[in-house]
């Protein structure tokens, strides 16, 4: 069985890898011949663990070749996977579909035999149907070509092990032929024991936006009441731990901070409510412009807190660590820590951010702030630190290690990994999202009945 996935950004070069890595002969393709170079000399364009090794090995090995021809894609595979990205529309919430549907329609004007295509894009329900409609249009005659949904659930960072040891498989079929092609796949997965949940199009392609809108919800549940807990005097990490102790709702995903951001939370819950609209159910999806505006108003609530714990962030020196919407990766898509510099830049400040990744994509979409290349050059003249990113190297700072750096004692911990009562103890100013903190009443901005400023030890 030959392999041919479409797209080569996160999810389709990691599957293409993973695929030759299974024993399969895989020809990943790119509308972009640039990236086809850098593909085939094993070179990988983006940050993700244990990925540029697969890649080379299999490039070496001759089992995982790329290309820009969909000529050659078509004569030559079985199973073609497509795994194009859905970008959120400029200007709308709704999924940009144009790259899926270019994808289909070139597969199918030249695919020359029988085959399977298999989505594995984030999509809109309805899709695979709609998408039915375009190959049977384009195919040429003679050759059957049927459709399937496979939703791919990798996160960054975690790209290889999440394909290659799924916590689940889900395909949407049409007949147990086409099941049987996907069993054959997956069958390593299966063999380890993977659950395979076989179902309709529909399903298979709301299972993906269903738990990727649930886990958003989860994120923006706890940083709700982070703003509560920041208004009271309570600690949300403490009372994450509680209530993710009780099994029905677990810890996972209950750490508050600056919230979620990267090139698919925020885009997929943005298109689901524009999908569901579309479908006169609008109201079924609501809560989840709640969840987005409490994501965003975390933003909001670290400059905020800047504003406050420096007086005025006119002509203030401000050092970011950590630029990329999470760690162990590159990424600075929808990156709340990017989205903070530049708020913090808008109102005066000089920014200096270090990011162990982060800083080449930062710098191409955001080059009004100073990039640098190690910790100590951020802090060195910084009048305030903002921690906006949970790198390892991160977690592992002190107060006495931090200060040996810089003369600057304030600090923001936006992602809840310092340990509020060491660094005031050490005499520290750390302003945390949703921690405990003593009682400075802030006077200023827009949150100002929410914001309290942790100085000195705290009762
Ligand atoms: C997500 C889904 O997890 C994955 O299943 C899907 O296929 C793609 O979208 P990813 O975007 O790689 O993966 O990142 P994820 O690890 O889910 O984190 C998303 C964002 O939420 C990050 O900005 C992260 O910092 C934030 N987050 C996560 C929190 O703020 N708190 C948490 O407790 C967990």
């Amino acid at each position: 069985m030959r392999i041919t996935v479409i797209g080569t950004g996160y999810l389709g070069v990691t599957h293409a890898a993973c695929m030759a890595e299974l024993g399969f002969e895989v020809l990943g393709l790119d509308i972009d011949p640039v990236r086809v170079a850098s593909l085939s000399e094993g070179l990988l364009p983006f940050h993700e663990p244990g990925l540029p090794e697969l890649l080379r090995k299999h490039v070496k090995s001759g089992r995982l070749r790329f290309t820009t021809s969909y000529q050659e894609v078509g004569a030559w595979g079985d199973v073609h996977f497509i795994g194009v990205g859905t970008p959120q529309r400029a200007g709308e919430g709704a999924a940009d579909m144009s790259f899926v549907d270019a994808a289909t329609i070139s597969l199918a004007r030249n695919i020359t035999k029988d085959s399977l295509i298999v989505g594995k894009s984030t999509v809109p329900v309805g899709t695979t149907r709609r998408l039915k409609t375009l190959v049977r249009d384009n195919k040429r005659p003679g050759v059957s070509v049927n459709l399937a949904w496979n939703p791919e659930f990798l996160r960054e960072g975690f790209a290889v092990v999440d394909t290659l040891t799924p916590d689940r498989l889900v395909v949407g079929v049409e007949s147990p032929e086409d099941e049987a092609i996907l069993r054959k796949v997956y069958a390593k997965a299966l063999a380890d024991g993977v659950p395979l949940i076989t179902t309709d199009f529909e399903t298979a392609e709301l299972v993906k936006v269903a738990a990727n809108a649930f886990l958003a919800t989860k994120i923006s549940f706890i940083n709700a009441f982070s703003e509560v807990t920041e208004a009271v005097g309570g600690d949300i990490r403490t009372l994450a731990d509680a209530i993710g102790l009780d099994v029905r709702i677990g810890r996972r995903f209950l750490n508050a901070g600056i919230g979620f951001g990267g090139g698919c939370l925020p885009k997929d819950i943005r298109a689901l409510q524009a999908r569901a609209a579309e479908l006169g159910l609008d109201r079924s999806m609501r809560f989840l412009d709640e969840m987005d505006q409490i994501n965003l108003r975390r933003r909001e609530r670290a400059v905020d807190l800047a504003r406050v714990m420096l007086g005025s962030l006119s002509q203030s020196r401000i050092a970011i660590l950590g630029v990329t919407f999470k760690p162990n990766s590159d990424d600075v898509r929808d990156s709340p820590a990017l989205d903070i510099a530049n708020k913090l830049f808008d109102e005066g400040a000089e920014v200096t951010v270090y990011d162990p990744a982060g800083n080449v994509n930062a710098s191409r979409r955001s080059p009004q702030h100073h990039y640098v290349t190690s910790m100590g050059d951020a802090v060195k003249n910084a009048d305030l630190i903002l921690l906006l990113t949970e790198w390892d190297e991160f977690k592992t700072l002190t107060p006495e290690g931090l200060a040996a750096q810089t003369g600057t004692r304030k600090i923001i911990d936006g992602r809840n990994i310092l340990e509020a009562r060491v660094w005031e103890d050490s005499g520290w100013s750390l302003g945390s999202i949703g921690r405990r903190y003593s009682a400075t009443q802030v006077t200023e901005g827009p949150h100002r009945e929410q914001l309290q400023l942790s100085s000195g030890p705290s009762a």
